[in-house]
């Protein structure tokens, strides 16, 4: 979907930066646009993700989930069969290509999980581009598999130790990296986040998600799902698998975010259920802040999910009623990653395994037969040594 103005999404997003950086976003904006009409730029994205990512990617029905569930047809859209192992490379082969096409010979990232990190890296690898990527020291220790996957594939990794050492802080440096380097520096943004125009352009390059989805179960079911499940980090795979979806007014879509250990507990990264509206990376969402406007610490077992903004079209689909909020505890996002391990020979990422944490919690509440999609935004690797020991697994 469009947004009704440059940026907007219904009263959110915009562009709230400083002076500094207004240059670098309208030549971006600009270069995007042009991109974007220009055949043999489609057509490059295109071929790379086709022969190097490894698109499309199936569609499998997950047949003894759906039984376990007491009796729901379930799919999964297979981003984790992705190459690199989840969405994020959709969004970073594209954005590396813009980069390339602006004469930018060096891409910075901020990772949480490490799969956007992982993913800038590999783009930059292939298209011979220099790559930093910010990421706070927890994030480091608890996924330091893709620490090494970054380094390997000749990436440098800035330990940023400012904040609660998490996404948010490696945005925030980030950020000061391209405020100085703007010249020659582009900033491959992880998610449908931040000041215009990244929510639309990251959405875009995700929205291939949906578009093959879509396709897919048409031709295998001769008909459109009922129901779309997908977990909101910033909100980058669910939107790219909404988008294709929104007109079709009989398909629900449930979002679901990191409820960690609880509302009450204020220990979560629930900004829907526990957030309101201000201004936070450049855009206009929703956001968990205390009275004051100050940013609240957040906190979820995936690494992914654990920021305390929603890409702000989100906070529009809210509002217009067309997709609901929900959230998974991270004892529900285990017993998530627990059941599509058993039942189907798949180990998620824990980000994903809230969206099927949030099914399994709610199946009871569904009409049986019902057709569900959900999205496995990528695989578990990187989440094996924490899920074992959290679901008691012996190394
Ligand atoms: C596998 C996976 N899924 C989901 C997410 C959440 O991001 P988004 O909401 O932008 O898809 C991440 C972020 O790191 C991720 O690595």
């Amino acid at each position: 979907m469009k947004p009704e103005k440059p940026g907007r999404f219904g009263r959110f997003g915009g562009r709230f930066v400083p002076e500094t950086l207004m240059g670098p976003l309208i030549e971006l904006e600009e270069a995007y646009e042009t991109c974007r009409k220009d055949p043999a730029f489609q057509q490059e994205l295109d071929r790379l993700l086709r022969d190097y990512v490894g698109r499309p990617t199936p569609l499998t029905p997950a047949a003894r989930l759906g039984e376990e569930l007491g009796g729901l047809r379930i799919h999964l859209k297979r981003e984790d069969l992705c190459h690199t192992g989840a969405h994020k490379i959709n969004n970073t082969l594209g954005q590396a290509l813009l980069a390339r096409r602006m004469g930018k010979r060096r891409v910075i990232a901020e990772t949480g999980a490490g799969q956007h990190g992982v993913a800038s890296a590999t783009a930059a690898a292939l298209l011979d581009l220099e790559c930093v990527v910010y990421m706070g020291s927890e994030d480091m220790a608890r996924q330091s598999l893709n620490v090494t996957r970054m380094r390997l594939l000749g990436a440098r990794v800035v330990e940023v130790a400012a904040g609660s050492r998490t996404l948010k802080d490696a945005i925030n440096e980030a950020m000061r990296d391209w405020v100085t380097n703007c010249a020659g520096t582009h900033y491959i943004l992880g998610s449908v986040l931040g000041a215009h125009p990244y929510p639309a352009l990251v959405r875009d390059f995700q929205s291939v998600i949906g578009r093959e989805a879509r396709a897919q179960y048409l031709k295998t079911e001769g008909r459109l799902p009922d129901l779309l499940v997908a977990c909101v980090g910033g909100g980058s795979n669910s939107l790219g698998l909404f988008t294709a979806f929104l007109a079709d007014e009989a398909v629900e879509m449930v979002g679901v975010e990191a409820g960690g250990e609880g509302i009450a507990a204020g220990r979560h990264a629930a900004r829907f259920a526990g957030g309101s509206p201000g201004v936070l990376h450049g855009t206009y969402t929703f956001l968990l802040q205390d009275a004051a406007g100050n940013i609240a610490p957040t906190h979820s077992v995936s690494a992914g999910l654990d920021y305390p903004a929603v890409g702000p079209e989100h906070a529009d689909l809210r509002e217009q009623g067309r997709v609901r909020y929900e959230i998974a505890s991270d004892v529900e996002a285990l017993d998530g990653f627990r059941r599509l391990a058993r039942c189907e020979g798949i180990l998620p990422a824990l980000e994903s395994a809230h969206a099927l944490g949030w099914l399994a919690a709610h199946a009871s509440r569904l009409p049986q037969g019902c057709r569900v999609l959900v999205n496995l935004s990528g695989r578990g690797d990187k989440d094996v040594d924490q899920a074992a020991a959290r679901l008691g697994v012996e190394p």
